[in-house]
């Protein structure tokens, strides 16, 4: 089982980046995580222009070529189980620590594909928690420490998310996008600085329009949230998670809901 690290092909143990390394020192750099359904990418150009994005808002350029990165993957991908890719480009390892970005430095790459765990279908806790991220939460950044403490705090109450919620709206989980069944329309909030521009939230909304399902992208007032019929989390390891507790209260009737059967059926049809 290999993993890809600047131009090289190794076993995860012997893949060694300096600790000069401004992703070590800064958290300087940004990731994606690519789902890969019987053994090719999903949604492949939706994140690699997402990474484009990304890198572009610290400052960076992609360092390789849309082919060259999907020669990369074919590489790591064995069998057609479901997995996922992992890549990481920092901004690499310069002289000397300082805060602002070296002239000459070269960026880390590094790729691995791992198992995607089983996706508890039955549904999960889930609790709100106040949004303390920074404002460019639509970068897809390796610093996620406020994320890390949100999700630990989520499972220490027992749950398996944190839903944040910014001056009383509801922004995303600590890892993935929310959507809200409100009066009948599947909801979830629209685009902007506070949320990651989840390639398997604008999936469901495609999915949604296509099947004449009443959908539409608004802010959701944390009352509102509380009082949906339903709600899902969705993210690529995650695909659409029905959430049957929102602190310590059931959802709807504690099970997952209509719709939600729905868009999975359509969503576990449209990964084949
Ligand atoms: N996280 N919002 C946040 C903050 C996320 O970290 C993620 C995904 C999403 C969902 O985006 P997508 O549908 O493109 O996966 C939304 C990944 C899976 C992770 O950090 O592991």
């Amino acid at each position: 089982n290999l993993v890809y690290l600047n131009g090289e092909y190794l076993p995860l143990t012997e893949a060694k980046v300096s600790v000069l390394d401004r992703g070590f020192l800064f958290g300087d750099g940004v990731y994606e995580v690519i789902p890969v359904y019987g053994g090719r990418p999903f949604r492949l150009d939706e994140h690699l222009r997402r990474l484009d994005n990304s890198l572009r808002g610290i400052r960076m350029t992609n360092p390789l070529s849309d082919d060259r990165w999907a020669e990369i993957f074919g590489r790591l991908i064995t069998g057609t189980h479901d997995q996922y890719l992992y890549l990481q480009v920092t901004r690499g390892a310069a002289p000397k620590r300082d805060h602002a970005i070296p002239d000459e430095v070269n960026p880390t790459v590094f790729v691995m594909c791992s198992p995607i765990a089983p996706i508890p279908i039955h549904g999960v806790r889930a609790i709100t928690l106040d949004d303390i991220r920074w404002q460019w939460c639509h970068i897809k950044a390796i610093t996620l420490l406020a994320n890390v403490l949100l999700r630990q705090e989520a499972v220490d109450r027992g749950a398996a998310e944190a839903i944040l919620v910014r001056d009383g709206w509801v922004t995303e989980g600590a890892a993935s996008n929310v959507f809200a069944v409100i009066d009948g329309v599947l909801i979830t909030p629209p685009k902007g600085n506070d949320l990651l521009p989840g390639i398997t939230r604008d999936l469901v909304l495609e999915l949604a329009l296509e099947n004449d399902v009443s959908a539409a992208e608004r802010h959701i007032r944390i009352d509102e949230l509380k009082g949906a019929a339903e709600i899902w989390l969705t993210s690529s390891t995650r695909e659409i998670l029905p959430v049957i507790e929102l602190d310590g209260i059931p959802v709807g009737n504690g099970r997952p809901g209509p719709l939600w059967s729905q868009m999975q059926a359509v969503y576990q049809a449209y990964k084949q």
